[in-house]
């Protein structure tokens, strides 16, 4: 299933890109990593998700379209088999330096695509704060990218004793960024009339324990700002399985 992507991570330096995440505060970026037959089943999965897409907006912080892992699950599920792909995580510890463990069932974050299609989406300065009792990392690829968008970032804002560095990436299709959600601070700058990105987010924790309040909190958050109340709670209505 993984389509070339073992032969992939073997072309890659470990070691080397261990030092670059660790220096650079817990943040990675590749411009090239999936190989083109895994691009092309996320080329696939956005046309599948169309009618599933959620429009958020919140004024002065956030504008654009989500889709959850509950309708990649239904629509997709070739994504979801690419997060839980073995050797996709053995590659994302070795650069975390530490195990990863799948987010909950109940999480619709675990994976989603964020659709930046019309003027003005975007995502304002904000860290991917974990609510989970470990560190919670984001891995970003690129699946479309006919827009003007970027990703900026700050690398050591937490870090003591280190300056801010700012930094500002284009994730082409394919291209990677994995970074530790509560250390990079980073934002989506506005799409413009007519241009088009899509990015696929998995996110991968070191201890999935969560209380019953953290859980509500970050439903809620992501019911107005994400997927919409009847992707993350419908769900739970409907008797989905929780994860222990
Ligand atoms: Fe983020």
């Amino acid at each position: 299933m993984t389509q070339g992507l073992d032969e992939a991570l073997r072309q890659l330096d470990l070691p080397h890109l261990q030092r670059r995440f660790r220096d650079q505060s817990a943040f990675l970026y590749l411009p090239q990593f999936l190989p083109p037959p895994l691009v092309e089943m996320l080329r696939r999965a956005v046309d599948e998700v169309q009618p599933d897409i959620n429009r958020n907006y919140l004024p002065g912080h956030k504008q654009g379209g989500s889709v959850s892992r509950h309708a990649i699950d239904a629509r997709a599920p070739a994504v979801a088999a690419l997060y839980r792909d073995a050797t996709l995580k053995r590659f994302l510890a070795g650069l975390a330096g530490e195990p990863l463990e799948e987010s909950p069932a109940d999480d619709p974050h675990a994976y989603a695509l964020y659709f930046y299609t019309q003027a003005g989406d975007h995502i304002g300065w904000h860290y991917d704060t974990s609510y989970y009792a470990g560190r919670r990392y984001t891995l970003l690829l690129g699946v479309m990218d006919e827009s003007s968008c970027r990703l900026d970032y700050e690398l050591h804002t937490r870090t003591p004793g280190r300056s801010p560095e700012a930094g500002s990436v284009q994730i082409p299709p394919g291209g990677l960024v994995f970074f530790d959600g509560d250390k990079l601070r980073h934002r989506i700058t506005p799409s413009k009339a007519g241009e088009r990105r899509v990015s696929l987010t998995f996110e991968y924790l070191t201890d999935a324990r969560m209380s019953p309040w953290g859980r509500l909190i970050s439903n809620l958050k992501d019911s107005f700002a994400y997927f919409g109340f009847r992707q993350v709670f419908g769900r739970r209505r409907a008797g989905t399985a929780r994860s222990p």
